[in-house]
């Protein structure tokens, strides 16, 4: 099997961020500036992520592009993290947010756009009363709420190596059986083996026995892990799922954020799935602050009295500017105009093109690398072989070839989204997008081989 020179992986990095600074100076002064006010130089901490000593400031994002400060044009496969998976900008959004500008943005009352969307999330997704939230962090937020509202229990269950965004109960690890604060998150506000049960992924004896005792109220999951690399569930996983989770009366909770770039109805609809809540975020406005979670008829039945009781504005749902009128002319335009079933006929065989061609360069080589394909989506991991579960996938990090392809990729005019070695295929996407990448690819790895 072929070696990868870890001397040769250090010296690259090194020439290669030389290589950045000296062509990116606007970016390089804009940051030096901007961290003078704001934290780490950037509006958001995770933009700290980006190889290289400093973010590129960016002008323009169009379609699958991204112009920055600089003047150089980026491929762009990070797409804003999955928040701009159906490209930037989009014409039919950006045309439907411009409009309502202009009518107004947010006035704590429902617009015609309300009937429109709600129908046709029910229509997709197959769960019949959807509410909207601003963030997908919040979608699961108020989905464990109505969770504990149904059973009248505390505790939620997820998958070691989940990531469901800034959501306490779920910045959790499994470290040697036990539950514990994800490495590197903040306090959490209370112990969370009080909150929370975590299993490995793809192991029903185990989530069988975690529910059997009847005290989770929730098992929030994705019905295949995105976030520490792609694991997709085993045949019959996702049915031992539904079946345990009925029998103990646990709500089963399927965050389909990231898995939406399994089609149109995301992988619960491609793949026949009967789950009680859905929760979406990220690109179903195109971008503009949105997410929505859908409920079962027994789940609304469960919650409704509650949820819409006089006490219904401090019951914990909801927010001032959630459900305001700018987010539901762009969700109706974007679901209506934006991600259609023609959207992922274009962004499927792609995406399936760059999974094939990383895989290709993989066994060129003897690499022991592999590559995953989800729909729209496709990652590659440095282990031979898919993870089965969250444990084998976080043995395989590797930060220095990680900050390698990333430090690579950006210096030859391709963004990568910047935790994970995750491409995302827009409708902008193009062969020649592709081809790109692949070239990319192989040369940066015929750079470091022994
Ligand atoms: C599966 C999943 N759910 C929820 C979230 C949270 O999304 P947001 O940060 O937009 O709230 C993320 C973010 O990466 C995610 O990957």
């Amino acid at each position: 099997m072929v070696e990868i020179n870890r001397t040769k992986v250090e010296a690259v990095i090194e020439r290669e961020a030389r290589n950045f600074s000296k062509t990116h100076p606007t970016s390089r002064r804009m940051f030096e500036r901007a961290r003078k006010s704001m934290i780490g130089g950037v509006p958001m901490n995770w933009m700290v992520e980006w190889p290289g000593a400093f973010p590129i400031f960016a002008k323009k994002a169009k379609g699958s592009r991204i112009t920055d400060v600089d003047g150089h044009t980026y491929v762009d496969f990070c797409l804003g993290d999955t928040g701009a998976m159906f490209g930037h900008a989009p014409e039919a959004t950006v045309r439907a947010a411009t409009a309502q500008l202009r009518k107004g943005i947010t006035t704590m009352l429902p617009t015609e756009d309300t009937i429109w969307v709600g129908e046709e999330l029910a229509r997709r997704f197959g769960l019949p009363y959807w509410q909207a939230a601003m963030t997908a962090t919040d979608a699961n937020r108020f989905a464990l709420r109505m969770a504990r509202e149904a059973t009248s229990r505390r505790k939620v269950l997820v998958f070691n190596g989940c990531y469901h965004g800034t959501v306490d109960e779920a910045l959790v690890r499994l470290v040697n059986g036990r539950v514990a604060p994800r490495e590197g998150a903040m306090p959490h506000p209370i112990d969370p083996e009080l909150t929370t049960k975590v299993i490995e992924f793809n192991d029903p004896a185990a989530l069988d026995q975690a529910l059997a005792t009847g005290d989770v109220a929730a098992v929030l999951m994705e019905p295949a892990l995105t976030n520490c690399g792609i694991i997709l569930p085993e045949d019959g996983y996702l049915d031992a799922v539904r079946e345990v989770t009925q029998r103990t009366g646990t709500v089963w909770i399927i965050d389909e954020t990231h898995t939406w770039c399994e089609g149109p109805g995301g992988y619960t609809r491609a793949h026949g799935l009967k789950p009680d809540i859905i929760t979406l975020g990220k690109p179903i406005a195109g971008g503009i602050p949105a997410a929505a979670f859908g409920l079962s008829k027994e789940l609304y039945e469960k919650t409704i009295h509650n949820m819409l009781a006089e006490t219904t504005g401090v019951n914990g749902l909801g927010g001032t500017l959630t459900g305001n009128a700018l987010a539901l002319a762009a969700m109706r335009a974007t679901l209506e105009k934006v991600i259609t079933p023609k959207a992922y006929n274009h962004m499927i065989p792609l995406a399936k093109k760059f999974h094939e061609d990383v895989q290709q360069t993989i066994r060129e080589h003897g690499l022991p690398w592999h590559s995953v394909q989800l729909g729209t989506r496709v990652e590659y991991r440095f282990r031979a072989t898919p993870p089965r579960n969250g444990e084998e996938a976080i043995a395989a990090k590797d930060p220095l070839l990680n900050k390698y392809v990333h430090l690579y990729d950006l210096n030859r005019g391709i963004l990568l989204t910047p935790f994970h070695n995750m491409a995302l295929i827009s409708p902008y996407t193009t062969r020649k997008d592709v081809d790109l990448h692949s070239n990319v690819f192989r040369e940066s790895v015929r750079e470091i081989l022994s």
